[in-house]
């Protein structure tokens, strides 16, 4: 009794201290501090100035200024030169004057604001950018194969790292060294005649005398993340004898989709199941009656939205309205805002509350524009009561302009015309008028802090991230604007009295524009 009372102890204890080797000899290293602060330099993806190469001095070359001007400078103003302004155009547009943003702060602020500018803009650099956008160069005559992009791990989640090859290079014993910062390498089978060290560890050595048995080891290579750190990469080096390279691996979640039921699948859309309507609404509920008359004659059933900021208040009923109220003159982008937010289709269509359905209101034509296209937001035309109508499409470019800021310019028009849509352009900005992705709309927002006069500021915010589109074939119509000065109401002019009279209004919005954006100034072209 007693002994076999005493074996079992002994072997429990074994088994148990065993165990425990195993598992610290197997389990991977817990990493627990992680460098997520906001500090270091940003790398500068695209080269900021050119720098001639003197790599080869006893060579002369002639540098091409047509072509040197094209590039990048981090230097930039928004004057227009002399011989692009014709004075035909001044006198028609009236716009060639840029606008310079520092203007609206006072000069004794403004070496502070600029600091403070820059300052956040580092940190913001530093926050968005991920070590898998460095340049990596391969060095010529290489021995190795590795993958040059397209590896990626989620975090604490383990892959197979493809394309790993050595070349024949003549050797007695071939090596290949792999050393990761944010993960350790294993092997998912083991090669026989093939020397490891390093498994299960962040610095891996393959050896062997047979080429094709390390190359079939290195099939077996697999990457586990160890550092939980998403939204960056492993830069993955890679040694043989006398020769080095680095490629990167992603570590990152995979976005979580955000998928909406369209409740039909033939073409036949169900304008109700995909479509909002959208409306900002202030002091013209006349108007907006008018509108939500027009809209029900043509889609009784679609769900309209409206943001009110009005006082006093008038309640609109009807089947399918939502009237949301905000505090008295909260704005402009704040009830774009709040609409949109309330928004639970896949699509949304911004509408002003003078605009007019007609039989030219075609939704549905916008709805496939979308479906069918790459594009997140699609404007359509605005009918004045002169009969033109109008699709406002504006490219908006910006160039890099150092730490005095960038400078953003704006044209007329479009880049090229969309396959399959002969009325349809691709494009920067819009009208008011437009049907977009709720979900890509939500992820820029509309900046409530711009409260009187924006639109154009949205798209702005948007660049880099919407795909926009414009077609002139759906066509709404807008019932004011154009009036004279004594056709107009008392309710109108107290409407128009709110909107412009406000002059720190431009100064909100070049202050927005200098330290939000960035931009030193604009440019119409
Ligand atoms: C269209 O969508 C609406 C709203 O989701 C739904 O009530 C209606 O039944 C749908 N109509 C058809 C024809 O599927």
């Amino acid at each position: 009794m007693h002994l076999i009372q005493r074996f079992l102890f002994v072997t429990l204890a074994v088994t148990v201290s065993l165990a425990l080797l195993i598992l610290h000899m197997w389990s991977p290293k817990f990493y627990s501090v992680v460098d997520i602060q906001n500090q270091g330099k940003p790398v500068d993806l695209l080269s900021s100035s050119f720098v001639p190469f003197r790599k080869y001095p006893h060579l002369s070359f002639t540098l091409n200024e047509d072509v040197l001007k094209l590039l990048p400078k981090n230097s930039c103003h928004c004057e227009v030169e002399p011989s692009l302004t014709s004075s035909l155009q001044k006198q028609v547009f009236g716009e060639s004057l840029p606008e310079q943003f520092s203007k609206v702060i006072p000069p004794s602020e403004q070496a502070e604001y600029s600091r403070l500018r820059e300052e956040e803009y580092q940190k913001y650099r530093l926050r968005t950018q991920s070590l898998a956008d460095k340049l990596i160069v391969a060095p010529a005559n290489f021995p190795l194969e590795y993958p040059v992009q397209g590896v990626e791990v989620r975090p604490l989640q383990t892959i197979l790292v493809p394309g790993l090859r050595l070349e024949d290079v003549g050797q007695k014993v071939y090596m290949v060294n792999l050393i990761a910062t944010m993960g350790i390498f294993n092997l998912a089978a083991v090669v026989e005649n093939v020397k490891v060290k390093g498994a299960a560890e962040m610095n891996l050595f393959l050896s062997s005398s047979h080429l094709d048995n390390l190359n079939q080891q290195l099939e077996f290579v697999t990457y586990t993340s160890v550092v939980f750190h998403p939204n960056t990469a492993d830069i993955v080096q890679l040694k043989t004898d006398d020769h080095e390279a680095s490629f990167t691996i992603k570590i990152r979640h995979a976005p979580t989709p955000k998928l909406y039921d369209p409740e039909s699948s033939n073409s036949d859309y169900n304008i109700s199941a995909l479509v909002t309507i959208a409306i900002k609404t202030f002091q013209r509920y006349d108007k907006l009656r008018v509108l939500i008359d027009s809209i029900r004659r043509f889609y009784p059933t679609v769900t309209i939205i409206i943001a009110d900021d009005s006082e006093p208040r008038e309640k609109v009923e009807g089947p399918y309205i939502e009237q949301y109220f905000m505090p008295f003159g909260k704005g402009w982008f704040a009830g774009r805002n709040l609409a949109v937010s309330q928004v639970t289709t896949k699509y949304f269509l911004w509408v002003d509350d003078d605009f007019i359905f007609s039989p030219r209101t075609k939704v549905q034509k916008l709805v496939d524009v979308l479906e069918k296209t790459t594009l997140d937001l699609v404007g359509g035309a605005v009918r004045e009561l002169t009969g033109f109508s109008t699709t406002y499409r504006k490219k908006i470019s910006v160039q890099s302009g150092g730490i005095a800021g960038d400078c953003l310019n704006v044209q007329q028009g479009f880049y090229h015309v969309i396959k399959g849509f002969p009325n349809c352009v691709v494009t920067d900005g819009v009208v008011n008028f437009f049907l977009a992705r709720t979900q890509k709309v939500l992820q820029v927002g509309f900046d409530p802090r711009l409260n009187r006069i924006a639109h154009l500021e949205f798209f702005y915010d948007g660049l880099g991230i919407l795909h926009v589109g414009s077609c002139d074939d759906v066509i709404v119509d807008h019932s004011s604007k154009l009036k004279l000065a004594w056709m107009k109401n008392a309710k109108e002019k107290e409407y128009e009295n709110f909107r412009y009279s406000d002059t720190s209004v431009l100064q909100v919005r070049h202050k927005l524009f200098y330290f939000k954006n960035r931009f030193q100034c604009q440019r119409y072209g």
